[in-house]
Order: structure tokens, then C-alpha cells, then sequence
């Protein structure tokens, strides 16, 4: 059925395209972030695993949402590796060590990524393709990616 809300093909094609490269960098940043519970090693060992695990559930949820939304404005959510690692804006996790401090900063670096990408589409999804619905959606999300990123950040004073 075709997918009558307002908003017309070309901009719901233009949404969906910009939030499939969202869904893709999520489906990294939860996979970098299950990576730093996994592998995570050091004094601070336990309080770090639990707070990862804490990180990717919210992430999980959100990668969801994301892809819900896509099928909302009626377009199909892609979830293959390879269109994900085709599309996303960050950078698989590479690091040799597996302390603490290192993991943090490199998922801190790619929420504030997400916040900056979000941030520039909050308008350009209002404005430009007349989705108020996306628009919305996107600046909670990026409220969500900011405390996720504050509570990162939160470890990494010294
Ligand atoms: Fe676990």
C-alpha cells in the first residue's frame, strides 16, 4: 500500500536515505560498544562491562526506533553488514589495547559524531522535505546520544 501522510515520494525517499546512513553508524557504534564490554580488561574492569552493557542496550533500542521509523515513512529498513559498513560514517573499531580509557573516547568521539550529524538534519528534515514527524524524531534522539555521551565523557576527568 502506498504510504499517504503528506509528505511527498521524492522528500520521504530523501529522509529515508539519510536514515539509513543513521541506522548504519548505530549498528557500528553498537557493535564498537559491545566490543569495549567484551574485551574491556583492567582494574576497573567490572564498573566499565556493566556500563558498556548499559551503552548498547540503550543503543539496541535505538537502532529499532531508527529502523521503524524508515518503515513508517514507507521505505524498507536495510539491516545487511555490508550495506551498514557501505554507508556509515564511522570507523570499525581498530584499537590494539582494550583499556578503559581508550574505548570511551573512541565511542565518545563517535556520539558526538551522531549528535553533529543529527543536529544538521533537524532542520534540513522540517524545512526541506516537510517531515515534522522525523524532524521530532531525531532531536529526542539526539538528546538521548547527548547523555549517553555526557555519561562517557563523565569518566574520562582526571
Ligand atoms: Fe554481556
Amino acid at each position: 500500500m502506498e504510504t499517504k501522510i503528506g509528505i511527498t515520494e521524492v522528500n520521504r525517499q530523501a529522509v529515508a536515505t539519510e536514515l539509513a546512513k543513521l541506522l548504519a553508524d548505530e549498528n557500528v557504534l553498537y557493535i564498537k560498544t559491545k566490543n569495549a564490554h567484551w574485551n574491556i580488561e583492567g582494574d576497573d574492569f567490572y564498573g566499565k562491562h556493566l556500563f558498556f552493557e548499559t551503552q548498547f542496550e540503550q543503543l539496541n533500542e535505538i537502532i529499532d526506533n531508527v529502523a521503524e521509523r524508515i518503515r513508517s515513512i514507507g521505505h524498507y529498513a536495510r539491516a545487511t553488514m555490508k550495506s551498514f559498513l557501505h554507508m556509515t560514517h564511522l570507523s570499525e573499531a581498530s584499537r590494539e589495547k582494550n583499556d578503559s580509557q581508550g574505548y570511551i573516547k573512541e565511542l565518545l568521539a563517535d556520539h558526538e559524531s551522531i549528535i553533529i550529524y543529527l543536529r544538521e538534519k533537524i532542520k534540513v528534515f522540517a524545512n526541506d522535505y516537510n517531515d515534522a514527524g522525523t524532524s521530532d524524531f531525531i532531536t529526542s534522539l539526539m538528546e538521548t546520544h547527548e547523555k549517553m555521551a555526557w555519561f562517557l565523557r563523565s569518566h574520562l576527568k582526571k
